[in-house]
């Protein structure tokens, strides 16, 4: 009980703060430059599509990437990154990138303990790509990285072995050097779920919901960024559901639903919640919680975060629908962000009654990292810098520098638990991703006071809120080099990105 009210109130309190206790002060170099403002109001006009996607649809479940191999144990695979064309709005012809022509990517679904080998093709034109296994523990040379690009019209192999324990819902988009932000917006990103080898929880109906969001214009063209984009994060005028606009899930009256919550919006923060029904937390980024967190009214999904939920219908039918409701990010220049009740999708509950499934009460073990031997600390930074033309530019920082490829900026030993601090003293709120482990979230502190975070979890990516600073221990346990980042993709890259070297 105490447990669920903290948790409860964590979520309250990051949702209240930012109208209430945001820093007032203004950017440097920003306050009242005429250019400045120009250039940044001049992004905020992007003109809104006049015409509509089409909404209602039942929900369909994401495409799957079939394994070529027979071994059990072994998942083979190729994919594709290339250029095609989607009708979002029927009878327009919108141009996307797409992992083997689907938007959103095949869903790759494998076991613990698998072998996994997939075969990249980068057909994206004229651009560098890889794929990044956000939030699996892969090696470092087989993890996507900035430092090991994939040329435009070549191909490579990554190789990685899952181990035990590491089922979970994962996901995987490019991560060059340039042009992250741009290649996710444009439809390259894809779940991937690790599966257990041995299930705790009942077979219950799950459901996977890859919540995206895009902008097109009157013809159904993706725009490319505009500078407040840049500066906020890009958020687009649709929020989708496995592609979809407010499409329709079926489900059984008195049925225990299992819910697999992406953010892989690049800016979006979603914060979720079906109308009358409430959430059993059962899961986070790095697969199962040790107890269920019952009665959730709502979730926070920063960009990149996972979450999975049961969700029990009851015996009456009816309709409602999921929202995400308005979460205060911050904002530069006066832009609207993550700020509008948008429901997302609708739940009918129809047909004949079935029986509530219990959860067990006990998920997983999770042990706790213990007592840390080093320390991290980093801080975000965000700056305005006046461009040739006078225009201002975002540009973002960790500890004062902006990201350079190899240069090696913190150092950590093989095995050793740390203790990282992550402070956030900026004007908005950012998601910090860090690459090759799971995390164990300990402590966040505002205005000096400290509160334990309510549960011991398995996280990739925490946010960080503006005033905030988060702890949570970690331990790497492969050498080679590793980012860490901010995950609104237009922060990470303009600058807000380190590399870490394991040693
Ligand atoms: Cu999901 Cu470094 O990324
Ligand atoms: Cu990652
Ligand atoms: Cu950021």
């Amino acid at each position: 009980m105490i447990h669920r009210r903290s948790f409860l109130l964590s979520t309250a309190a990051l949702a209240a703060y930012g109208t209430t206790g945001q820093a007032q002060a203004p950017m440097p170099g920003m306050s009242d430059s005429p250019a400045g403002m120009g250039a940044m109001n001049g992004g905020l006009q992007a003109k809104p599509s006049g015409l509509d996607l089409p909404q209602g649809e039942p929900l369909r479940s994401l495409s799957r990437l079939h394994s070529a191999s027979t071994q059990p144990g072994s998942f083979v695979a190729t994919i594709t990154a290339a250029p095609t064309t989607i009708e979002f709005i029927p009878g327009l012809r919108t141009e996307v990138l797409a992992y083997n022509g689907s938007v959103p990517g095949p869903l790759i679904e494998v076991s613990e303990g698998d072998n996994v080998s997939l075969h990249f093709a980068n057909r994206v034109p004229g651009q560098d790509s890889t794929i990044h296994w956000h939030g699996l523990p892969a090696p470092p040379d087989q993890d996507g990285n900035p430092m090991h690009p994939v040329a435009s019209g070549s191909d490579r192999t990554y190789a990685f072995k899952l181990p035990e324990d590491s089922a979970g819902s994962f996901w995987y988009h490019p991560h060059p050097d340039k042009h992250t932000p741009e290649q996710v917006f444009r439809g390259l990103a894809g779940a991937f779920i690790v599966k257990p080898k041995v299930n705790l929880l009942p077979d219950l109906d799950d459901t996977i919901l890859f919540i995206t969001d895009l902008r097109l214009d009157g013809e159904g063209v993706i725009l490319p960024n505009t500078e407040s984009d840049w500066a906020n994060g890009r958020e687009g005028d649709h929020i989708l559901v496995n592609r979809q606009k407010r499409p329709v899930l079926n489900v059984s009256p008195g049925a225990s639903h299992r819910f697999r919550f992406y953010n892989a919006c690049n800016a979006r923060y979603l914060r979720l919640a079906f109308e009358g029904h409430t959430m059993a937390l059962i899961g986070t980024d790095g697969g199962l919680i040790s107890e269920a967190v019952k009665g959730l009214t709502e979730i926070l999904l920063a960009p990149a975060e996972r979450a999975e939920v049961v969700v029990e219908f009851g015996p009456s039918a009816g309709r409602l629908s999921l929202r995400t409701l308005p979460y205060d990010r911050g904002s530069m220049m006066g832009a609207k962000l993550s700020a509008v009740d948008t429901p997302i999708m609708s739940i009918e509950i129809a047909g004949p009654v079935v029986a509530p499934i219990l959860l067990p009460s006990k998920l997983r073990d999770i042990a706790s990292l213990g007592t840390p031997v080093a320390r991290k600390r980093i801080t975000f930074g965000e700056q305005m810098q006046m461009q040739a033309n006078g225009a201002m530019s975002f540009e973002g920082r960790i500890d004062g520098k902006p990201f350079e490829l190899f240069r090696v900026d913190l150092v950590s030993q093989v095995g050793e638990t740390e203790l990282w601090e992550v402070s956030n003293p900026t004007d908005m709120d950012h998601p910090l991703h860090l690459h090759g482990t799971q995390f164990q979230v300990v402590e966040r502190e505002r205005y000096g006071s400290a509160s334990p975070e309510p549960i011991l979890a398995w996280k990739d990516t925490v946010n960080v809120a503006r005033g905030e600073i988060v702890r949570f221990l970690a331990r790497q346990d492969m050498p080679g080099l590793r980012v860490y980042h901010c995950h609104i993709l237009e922060h990470e890259e303009r600058g807000m990105m380190g590399t870490l070297s394991v040693q």
